[in-house]
């Protein structure tokens, strides 16, 4: 299977990345922690080695103690650790329905011992700054970086949801191996970005690559969420009544392309992306292993340059309600 390199540097993975969030957090009441470990180790022997968690992703488990996602994932990928590239983000704070950004070096420095605590590892392999701090200038965060790589506590490091000029002043300080940054068929508005990834070598993590499962046409309405009230899902603007009907079209353009290919819906989303440019890595998130293989297997759709362009030129034409969307 063709690997895909992370920036410059000499860790290889997986065409499709996973996205271990919603075991823990936002996609309702936390995954009972046994099945859990089990589905994140048949994503392992499916193919996954690209593991993507977060400090701040935590929920409320039914006994009341708190679920931590990267205490879940560090158990579950122990017995191959080695072989897998772990990915994690500091801060985030979730503060009642807000998030609270904090990258001072402190923050950092707290922040990666506590990553490394609850991953029960030794080093992370990509570390992200999970969000632009106002309060602290690029150029602080990449000298924090560059310290912990020198350390040996991380092995490189990345930014989510990055501006270009952000991307441009921290990389100068310090190279940026990927950026984590939305994108689907619904999300493009970080395209213009792709120049500075392609002119300095960085790769593109794209979160939510599914909108969160509205390109997958699983879901009909809000009801087909019925997972409690952690569920982020169906206060997102895409499963209201108009962002469906919006939605609605754009599906009926990849249902057709999904039966020329023999391949489903979630495929051609993840296929689109990756058949557009080869430093482009979807990190889907699904708790069901039939579905976790069905996104690996996106890594073998292939779409052409001119059915990728034809796909790109009608979802010019169109607009989508989608969460984060602006
Ligand atoms: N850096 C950031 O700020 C940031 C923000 C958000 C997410 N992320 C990362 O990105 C990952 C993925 O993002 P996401 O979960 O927001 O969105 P996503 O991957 O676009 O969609 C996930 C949703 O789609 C469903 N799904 C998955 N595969 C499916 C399939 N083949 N058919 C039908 N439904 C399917 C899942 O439900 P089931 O579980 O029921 O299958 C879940 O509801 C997260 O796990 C996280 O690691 C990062």
């Amino acid at each position: 299977m063709k690997q895909t390199r992370l920036g410059k540097t000499d860790m290889y993975v997986n065409p499709v990345g996973l996205g271990c969030m919603g075991f823990s957090h936002a996609s309702g009441t936390p995954m009972p922690k046994d099945e859990a470990i089990a589905v994140l180790r048949e994503a392992y022997q499916i193919g996954y080695n690209f593991y993507d968690t977060a400090q701040c992703y935590t929920g409320i488990n039914p006994d009341g103690s708190i679920n931590y996602n990267e205490e879940l994932v560090g158990e579950a990928i122990k017995p191959f650790r080695n072989q897998i590239i772990l990915c994690t983000k500091f801060g985030v704070t979730h503060k009642g329905d807000h998030l609270e950004f904090d990258s001072s070096p402190e923050k950092i420095r707290q922040s990666v011992e506590e990553s490394l605590q609850k991953l029960d590892t030794d080093y992370i392999d990509l570390y992200y700054q999970h969000r632009i701090d106002p309060k602290v200038e690029p150029e602080v965060v990449a000298g924090v970086m560059k310290e912990l790589i020198e350390e040996g506590k991380i092995k490189a490091w990345g930014i989510s949801e990055t501006t270009e000029e952000y991307l441009r002043r921290a990389h100068a300080v310090c190279p940026v191996t990927a950026i984590e940054n939305r994108y689907s068929m619904m999300a493009r508005w970080h395209e213009p970005i792709f120049k500075v990834c392609e002119e300095l070598g960085i790769t593109y993590v794209a979160f939510s690559p599914m909108a969160n499962g509205a390109l997958t046409g699983a879901y009909q309405s809000k009801a087909d969420f019925g997972n409690g009230d952690q569920d982020f899902r169906p206060d997102m603007p895409q499963y209201s009544e108009e962002g469906m009907k919006k939605t609605r079209k754009l599906l009926d353009i990849i249902e057709k392309y999904a039966k020329e290919k023999n391949a489903t819906n979630a495929q051609i989303s993840l296929a689109w992306m990756m058949c557009k440019k080869d430093y482009i890595i979807p990190i889907p998130g699904s708790r069901k292993v039939s579905r976790l293989k069905e996104n690996f297997d996106a890594g073998q759709v292939i779409l052409t340059k001119e059915e990728v362009k034809a796909l790109d030129d009608q979802l010019d034409t169109m607009d989508f309600l989608v969460f984060g969307g602006h």
